[in-house]
């Protein structure tokens, strides 16, 4: 059962929201009330403004980074471990006990968690994120094609199994998360990057 503590730390991790934390220090305020209400960086950019909101996400990726490592320091070396550690530091991101289970799309955190575990795959799928998010403004849509791409690419280079079932349970914890952004996405009512709600 010792598996279980670097899991729960992972998740603990995962709970400390940096958009949470840097609308309380930056203004006062809960994120979730302002913008797309969402406790993550595009939210934390549109309300902020782009230092915070890179900041959030650099911060937010890392602790995906941190649980993997925690993973593979606490553990016996199963890449089975890291994975799970990272999956707990996304599910304490979407669902952080210490702000009532309300919390992001796990985005930052999926992006320091795949790195860690599947480099290229993630630099590709990131360039594809970001060249949809250049040219749409919708950060959601790059969001969703990170997610969807990355079983793809783990699959097509032939990355161990679990890694290849991790991006899976991610794509589905991602696009769960942006039903929301999805629904309007298809209305064409989606927040444009830099357009004010
Ligand atoms: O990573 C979250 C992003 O894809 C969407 O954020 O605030 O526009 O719902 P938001």
């Amino acid at each position: 059962m010792w598996y279980v503590i670097p899991i729960l730390i992972g998740y603990l991790l995962g709970s400390v929201s940096f958009s949470l934390l840097a609308g309380k220090l930056l203004k006062g305020i809960d994120i979730r009330n302002h913008g797309s209400g969402n406790a993550g960086a595009t939210n934390t950019l549109r309300v902020l403004g782009v230092g915070p909101g890179v900041t959030v996400l650099l911060l937010d990726a890392l602790k995906g980074v941190i649980a993997v490592m925690l993973g593979s320091w606490l553990g016996d070396g199963s890449s089975l471990l890291l994975v799970l550690c990272g999956v707990a530091a996304i599910a304490g991101h979407n669902w952080p006990i210490f702000y009532g289970f309300r919390g992001g799309k796990g985005i930052a955190t999926t992006i320091g968690v795949m790195i860690t575990l599947a480099f290229v795959p993630v630099l590709i799928a990131g360039a594809a994120a970001i060249l949809v998010i250049a040219i749409t403004r919708y950060v959601s849509l790059g969001s969703l094609l990170l997610t969807a791409l990355l079983p793809i690419l783990i699959w097509s280079m032939g990355f161990p199994m679990e890694i290849f079932i991790v991006s899976l349970i991610l794509f589905v914890f991602a696009w769960y998360r942006h039903r929301s952004n999805i629904v309007k996405l298809l209305n064409g009512k989606e927040n444009k990057l830099g357009a004010k709600k």
